[in-house]
């Protein structure tokens, strides 16, 4: 008797076939038993923490109350998608989201979700339907049998065939009323990047592939696979603005894809070496500073997706000989926003979100229009040298700074914030967000966008015949 209670209580554990239920690979937990190693890095990512996010809960919250619940579950279902689609989120109780709520099936961008999708329907506003049934898909081919799980290989998941549009559907957003408020996907498609023959994908750059096992547990017999583990960490520009798995090594991610990707330098052809002119000073325009900055193996534009909220400038110092300060800009003292210090020289990068009325728009209901003299850093949208688009760099110009030839040292660095203080103060203020939160907002400064330029070696080495510092 006691045999078959036990039998009986096996069989309602597992699915129709042996398999674990929707529900338990609903759980990323579950996931963790075999896959530790993907679940610990996706702990600490932006995917795991879209639910949690303060910012996120707070802005959601307000926005229910500003469009009197029009928003609805807008905003949920890209953040806690899951909870969208077990019904457990709907346009009614969208404003009382609290990710406390939710179990860890419904938290944040899950495992199962990115796992269970079986087409994609639109590019934007997540057009992503999921199957809700126990295949998980991946890009490893002829996976074997898992005794949790049905396995499929699907070009749809796998880096090196998909167009991205597995990410792409959910880093685009469309407004109701036609803004293209993140932009991510499209950037990506108009680029280099997509093109068959330079072809890199979303995943291609964000999900860094090793060799080794792809499942492990003891009993489990698996084959170690080249290329066949891929990074899950996800790193960008955000980082928990709370306590949160994983927070070192998620600094550490965005140090090492921000690093490469944006610097002071001169222009480069296809092939050959690079031209100086990364900070450069002339007589011309009543005497002129300018500082280049490129992007390099960027498949989007940068800032890009939240573009809006982004605060992304360059600061720049040139001394006299005593050290005096003969020009600056770009020097924004902590907690005050770039836009907010009177700089009329000030070269920033991101997105000038407004309202109906012209006015700055902090929140996404509020959108009416993005200024089109916003100016982001684009990526590469052609290889071909001849194509004026070739060189996409962004060039920070500085004039009528009167006699240069007084300078003897520039100092220049790009500042990265992921969000402005006056959009955290704005929530603060209407009682949505902990104060505490805006003391954790980080100011980013990859030690590629840094460059010196001296009098004493402009000119010379590769930068003969130029005022441009040698690099
Ligand atoms: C009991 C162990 C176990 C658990 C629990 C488990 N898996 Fe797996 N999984 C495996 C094995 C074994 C493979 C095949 C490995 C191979 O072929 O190298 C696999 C393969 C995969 C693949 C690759 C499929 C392909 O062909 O590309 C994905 C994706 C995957 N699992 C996701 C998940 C997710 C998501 C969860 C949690 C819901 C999960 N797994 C839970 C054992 C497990
Ligand atoms: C269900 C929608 C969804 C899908 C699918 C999705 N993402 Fe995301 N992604 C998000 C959301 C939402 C965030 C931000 C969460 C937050 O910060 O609150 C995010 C954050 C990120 C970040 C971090 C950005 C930053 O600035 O820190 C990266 C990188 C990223 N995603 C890449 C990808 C890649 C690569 C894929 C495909 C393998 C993908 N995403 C699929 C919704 C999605
Ligand atoms: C934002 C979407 C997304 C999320 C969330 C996500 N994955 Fe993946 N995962 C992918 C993609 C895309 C690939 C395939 C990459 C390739 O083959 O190029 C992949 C591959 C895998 C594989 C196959 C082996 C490998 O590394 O290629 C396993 C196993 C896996 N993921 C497990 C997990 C587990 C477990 C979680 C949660 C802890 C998770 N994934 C969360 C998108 C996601
Ligand atoms: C050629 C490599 C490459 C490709 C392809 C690529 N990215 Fe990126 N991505 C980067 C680098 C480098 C950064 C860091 C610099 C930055 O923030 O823009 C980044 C940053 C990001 C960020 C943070 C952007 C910000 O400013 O907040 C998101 C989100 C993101 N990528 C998503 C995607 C998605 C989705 C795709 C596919 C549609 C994609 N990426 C394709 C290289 C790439
Ligand atoms: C179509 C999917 C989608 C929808 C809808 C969506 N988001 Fe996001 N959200 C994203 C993605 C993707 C990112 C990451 C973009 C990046 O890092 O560049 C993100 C990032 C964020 C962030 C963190 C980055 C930042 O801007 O500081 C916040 C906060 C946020 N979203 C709030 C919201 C709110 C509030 C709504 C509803 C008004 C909403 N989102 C609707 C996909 C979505």
């Amino acid at each position: 008797m006691k045999w078959i209670v036990i039998l009986v209580l096996a069989a309602a554990a597992c699915g129709p076939d042996d398999k674990l239920t929707v529900e338990q690979l609903q759980d990323p937990n579950t996931c963790n038993d075999c896959h530790a190693t993907h679940y610990t890095q996706w702990s600490g990512s932006m995917h795991a923490y879209a639910a949690d996010d303060p910012v996120f809960i707070a802005m959601n919250r307000r926005g229910q109350r500003e469009t009197n619940g029009a928003l609805g579950k807008f905003c949920i279902n890209c953040h806690a998608p899951m909870a969208v689609l077990n019904g457990t989120i709907t346009d009614e109780n969208a404003k009382d989201f609290d990710p406390n709520q939710l179990s860890p099936a419904e938290r944040g961008i899950t495992c199962y979700f990115c796992h269970n999708v079986e087409k994609v329907v639109s590019d934007h506003n997540n057009g992503l339907v999921l199957a809700m049934d126990t295949t998980m898909r991946g890009g490893a081919k002829n996976p074997v049998d898992s005794p949790a799980h049905h396995s499929k290989y699907d070009p749809l998941v796998r880096s090196d065939t998909n167009q991205s549009e597995l990410c792409g559907s959910c880093h685009d957003i469309v407004l109701p009323n036609g803004v293209a408020i993140e932009r991510t996907f499209k950037e990506w498609k108009e680029g280099v990047f997509s093109k068959p023959d330079s072809k890199l994908t979303c995943g291609n750059c964000h999900m860094k592939p090793s060799d080794g096992v792809i499942a492990s547990k003891q009993g489990l017999s698996v084959i170690s696979r080249p290329n066949g583990f891929h990074e899950h960490t996800f790193p960008g520009i955000d980082q928990a603005l709370t306590p949160w798995p994983e927070m070192e090594a998620q600094a550490e991610g965005i140090r090492e894809i921000l690093e490469p990707s944006v610097a002071i330098v001169g222009p480069k052809p296809r092939t050959g070496t690079r031209s100086p002119g990364g900070i450069c000073v002339d007589p011309q325009d009543g005497g002129r500073i300018t500082v280049r900055l490129d992007s390099l193996n960027l498949g989007h534009s940068f800032p890009s997706g939240s573009a809006f909220d982004r605060r992304v400038w360059m600061e720049v110092t040139a001394y006299r000989m005593d050290n005096s300060i003969f020009f600056q800009s770009g020097k924004v003292p902590d907690l005050t926003d770039p836009e907010q210090i009177g700089d009329t020289k000030l070269f920033g990068l991101w997105d000038k979100a407004l309202k109906t009325d012209g006015t700055s728009a902090h929140f996404f209901w509020d959108v009416a229009s993005i200024d089109p003299t916003s100016r982001l850093l684009t990526g590469s949208v052609t290889f071909d040298q001849n194509d004026p688009r070739f060189d996409h760099a962004q060039t920070a110009k500085y004039t009528n700074l009167g006699n240069t030839s007084e300078i003897v040292r520039i100092e220049a660095a790009l500042k990265i914030r992921p969000l402005p203080y006056e959009t955290l103060r704005d929530l603060v203020a209407s009682g949505d967000l902990d104060p505490a939160v805006i003391g954790q907002l980080k100011t980013l400064e990859p030690a590629s966008a840094r460059s010196t330029w001296l009098r004493s070696t402009a000119g010379t080495g590769l930068a003969v015949g130029t005022n441009c510092n040698p690099e």
